[in-house]
């Protein structure tokens, strides 16, 4: 049964037993009345996808998922990516032993808090710049679902930024200069900038993409800004302008009025579409112990521009 009744600003959605709370009429939305650590229905399936559709972001509270209850929930949206894992992150170390979960925590494979100078301790500092998971690979990722078990008192919390209204609210004269360019996405952008010394292999891993500046999503429909710290350079300008417009663009998409920030309970899943928003995790203590892991499906979509 669909329903839909007045709550505040926005309609609270019911889909059978699943209840959709948004949080703005478009962006960022409660899902409650699922288990996600039992096998769902179809039919709860694609109410998930309708309801990320719209609102991009679904924080669904009280689901606390092992690994293979995470893994297996992922599976049901679309493959997962397990490059990045086998390509990079096991290099660093391998603590959740599954190809498919990426371990998003400042804890080391002894158990105990990773030393601030420790690799997976530096590499995940670079999720602290807008991004989108994996914008630097020729399929990118569709939806990464993020599991909290340990949080921090204070920081820590993870920012969502709207690119549908980024695109919205941009100028004309800005909406034209970029209206036919692409951006070279280049997976170690942010590390280089931020002194990780990593090896030859790691920095060829993967190959520069250039992806369109201006994106059309292939199910809302809406318009999205697709520009995000991993740009190194912009078509037909200097590699100081395309930095510099990049720079300004995020800058732009990171206003607050575009900005949804998540603060953390332990159990809390979050989901989100990575064609829609750009995200960062905020600065925290690193010697309190945070401890997330991810799994992201990858994006088969033909209808995202061209990447070569
Ligand atoms: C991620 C990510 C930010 C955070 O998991 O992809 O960027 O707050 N996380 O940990
Ligand atoms: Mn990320």
């Amino acid at each position: 049964m669909n329903a839909a009744k007045t709550h505040g600003m926005a309609a609270v959605i019911e889909r059978g037993a699943i209840t959709v709370t948004p949080v703005r009429p478009d962006f960022i939305a409660r899902v409650t009345g699922l288990d996600l650590r039992r096998p769902l229905s179809a039919a709860a399936i694609d109410a998930i996808e309708a309801a990320i559709a719209t609102f991009a972001v679904l924080i669904f509270p009280g689901q606390p998922v092992c690994v293979d209850e995470q893994v297996a929930f992922g599976r049901r949206f679309g493959p997962l990516d397990t490059g990045l894992q086998t390509k990079l992150l096991s290099k660093v170390q391998t603590r959740l032993g599954n190809d498919a979960v990426s371990d998003i925590s400042n804890v080391a494979v002894d158990g105990g808090i990773a030393d601030r100078h420790h690799k997976q301790a530096m590499m995940n500092v670079g999720n602290q710049f807008w991004h989108t998971d994996s914008s630097y690979e020729h399929h990118p990722f569709r939806y990464s679902i993020l599991a909290a078990q340990t949080v921090v008192g204070r920081g820590g919390e993870t920012e969502f930024a709207d690119l549908r209204a980024a695109y919205d609210t941009l100028d004309d004269a800005t909406r034209d200069l970029i209206a036919d360019r692409t951006g070279v996405f280049f997976s170690h952008n942010t590390r280089q900038w931020l002194g990780i010394d990593d090896s030859p292999a790691d920095l060829t891993a993967y190959p520069p993409v250039r992806w369109p500046l201006v994106r059309t999503h292939p199910v809302s429909r809406r318009r999205v800004l697709w520009v995000d710290s991993k740009v190194r350079e912009i078509s037909g300008m200097s590699v100081p302008e395309g930095r510099a417009l990049a720079h300004e663009l995020i800058e732009h998409i990171g206003q607050r009025e575009h900005v949804h920030a998540h603060r953390w309970t332990p159990g809390d899943v979050v989901m989100w579409d990575n064609r829609s928003v750009l995200h960062r995790g905020r600065r925290f203590d690193l010697t309190e112990r945070r401890e997330m892991r991810r799994v992201s499906t990858v994006d088969d979509s033909a209808s995202l521009g061209t990447a070569d």
